[in-house]
């Protein structure tokens, strides 16, 4: 293999599993091309150029590159991918365990997504395929871990400013919250890994808890300490059918709630046999959870 410096070409790099991947990427040495709607700064740093644009008509800033990363919206890249003039061996992107989850969701939204994610990998298979290019597809649990994901940092976020945080009794769906720079790492791996081309990995956290324990070590990890409260799951449902009708809590589909119940598990084994995946257990800092945690410990 040639000496020269790989080069990477990443969407979605400002986003929390993008921003991991930036870091994993130089640190290993590899020359990035970050696409942003509104790129951090007016150019880069050392092995980092930012570039402006956003999918559907972004151009590549160069025509070729050892491996393109999506750590966004898959749909639309792979609607890009597909039809963008770009050589590139191996394809790595991002799609979600709510393929699976939500396929057979009540909430007929909630279907949608999983069948757009579905249409989505298949598509960039189809596209790498057409290109002679190797595509991974890997999805990820419940992230969390730069203090700005939409499941913890939120619950982080209600019960420091409330002092506690409320879960129906039933509350007991095990789940597996995995870090963004395991999600990093292992899409690192996957640019490179011979096994790994033409496959989709779950990619779960290393611990399974149940719902509401992984609450608790949420709140524990928080500078006021909040309470979690249980309450009677039918008196939990009541309150929230009063606060939908009411207007409130809107974009969270009854769906979410019956799924605290559910167990959301998924084998890391794959991933670990062909990328040495090796996710950390669930040990939240109030770090990783709030954005105004403060500076980092000496
Ligand atoms: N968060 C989770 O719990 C979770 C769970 C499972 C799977 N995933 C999947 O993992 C991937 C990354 O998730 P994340 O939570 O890291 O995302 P995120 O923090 O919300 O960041 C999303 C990124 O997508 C980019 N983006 C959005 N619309 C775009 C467009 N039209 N054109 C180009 N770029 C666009 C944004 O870049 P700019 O704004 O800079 O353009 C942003 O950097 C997604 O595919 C997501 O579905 C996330």
């Amino acid at each position: 293999m040639s000496d020269r410096a790989r080069r990477a070409l990443v969407f979605g790099a400002s986003g929390q599993i993008g921003a991991a991947l930036l870091a994993r990427l130089r640190a290993a040495g590899w020359q990035v091309d970050a696409v942003s709607r509104t790129p951090p700064g007016d150019g880069g740093e050392p092995g980092l150029r930012w570039h402006r644009g956003g999918f559907p008509d972004v151009e590549p800033p160069s025509p070729d590159c050892d491996a393109v990363f999506s750590c966004g919206p898959l749909d639309r890249f792979s609607l890009w991918y597909a039809a963008a003039r770009l050589q590139a061996p191996r394809a790595v992107a991002f799609g979600s365990t709510s393929l699976a989850t939500k396929a057979g969701a009540e909430d007929a939204g909630e279907r949608a997504l999983a069948a757009t994610l579905r249409e989505a990998e298949a598509r960039v298979f189809e596209a790498a395929r057409e290109r002679g290019a190797q595509a991974t597809l890997l999805r990820p649990t419940l992230v969390y871990g730069a203090a700005r994901d939409a499941n913890l940092s939120r619950i982080a976020a209600i019960a420091q400013r409330s002092g506690g945080f409320v879960l129906p009794r039933d509350a007991t769906g095990l789940r597996q919250p995995v870090h963004v720079d395991d999600l990093a790492q292992a899409a690192l791996a996957a640019a490179q890994a011979p096994a790994a081309g033409g496959r989709a990995y779950a990619l779960p956290g290393g611990e399974t808890l149940p719902y509401d324990q992984m609450v608790e070590r949420v709140l524990a990890a928080l500078p006021r300490r909040p309470r979690l409260w249980r309450v009677p799951a039918p008196l939990f449902r009541t309150a929230l059918a009063a606060a939908h009708a009411a207007g409130r809590l809107r974009g969270l589909p009854a769906g979410a709630v019956a799924r605290l119940r559910e167990d959301l598990v998924f084998d890391a084994g794959p991933a670990r046999a062909d990328l040495g995946y090796a996710p950390r257990p669930f040990r939240p800092t109030a770090r990783m959870l709030l954005a105004d945690a403060g500076p980092a410990p000496p």
